[in-house]
């Protein structure tokens, strides 16, 4: 029997397509939960913006998730989650006093990655927004104080991905040279984090340039393991969530061309539905 009193949902957020490899990872791992994505698609790449703007953009995001019925919201993109996540914790959310919860996707993969480097030397590839927020060094710092954290911004691999340049001379050319920089920083590193919702998407051609030996980690797994830990240890929003199996898929952009892209990042057909947000 369905029980009425669950109508919650999980509410998935990202700046574009980029959250679809995580919430494909989450799908996979918690199938019974309702959940409803929203790529803000008119408004990214996020990326290149500033603090405020992405700030800005993140709560009016999750407000809308919030008014849709969801009980929690995973950032399922670095940016977001570097540049706005801890203020929506620290300023938003206890205005509201309602027990919704915003998750981001730095701090569980900060939590792992330290673990598994043998040399001691990590890398972190992602958007210039997202290391120049210094989020990753800082957070490993508090797991691994020993490790050493080096950090590279990528800014035409998100461009490569959203234009379906996954191989080929283009996409060859920035991984490489991008690759070539970080290493360059640090000729121990072994573990490379794939920081950006985006990159997973790029792994072949990552592959191709990566020397043997250095593991390449992507965060969507991550992510969706320490959910299913956190739903397990936050009974009194788990006990609110629809066990009805459902997904919806949101964009503020043009939901044809969401649906053309979307398939490529989650790995099955979607359809998409234009809202506006704040309205
Ligand atoms: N999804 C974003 C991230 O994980 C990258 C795309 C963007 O720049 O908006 O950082």
């Amino acid at each position: 029997m369905v029980d009425q009193s669950r109508t919650g949902k999980i509410g998935i957020f990202d700046s574009g397509y980029g959250g679809l490899t995580v919430m494909r990872k989450i799908v996979d791992v918690l199938p019974q939960y309702h959940y409803l994505y929203l790529g803000d698609n008119a408004r990214a790449p996020y990326g290149n913006r500033s603090f405020e703007a992405v700030y800005h953009y993140t709560l009016e995001a999750v407000n809308w998730l919030f008014s849709q019925g969801c009980e929690l919201v995973i950032l399922a993109c670095n940016t977001a989650s570097a540049k706005a996540l801890r203020q929506i914790q620290q300023t938003d959310l206890p205005l509201r006093n309602d027990g919704k919860n915003v998750l981001g996707v730095i701090r569980p993969t900060t939590e792992f990655i330290g673990s598994l480097t043998q040399t001691g030397s990590v890398g972190i590839l992602g958007t210039a927004g997202t290391v120049k927020s210094d989020s990753y060094p800082i957070e490993i710092h508090k797991f691994f104080p020993n490790v050493k954290v080096s950090q590279e911004a990528c800014p035409m691999w998100v461009y490569l991905v959203e234009h379906n340049h996954l191989e080929g001379d283009g996409a060859d050319y920035f991984v490489n040279h991008n690759l070539e920089n970080l290493l360059r920083k640090d000729a121990e590193i072994d573990t490379i984090l794939l920081a950006c919702t985006h990159y997973p998407l790029l792994l072949n051609t990552i592959k191709k340039f990566v020397p043997e030996g250095i593991k390449v980690v992507s965060q969507g797994e991550i992510v969706a393991e320490r959910l299913v830990d956190y739903l397990i240890r936050h009974q009194e929003i788990e006990r609110k969530l629809s066990l009805d199996s459902t997904r919806e898929f949101t964009t503020t952009d043009d939901a044809e061309t969401f649906n053309q892209h979307a398939s490529l990042f989650f790995g099955e057909q979607i359809f998409a539905q234009q809202v506006v947000l704040g309205a």
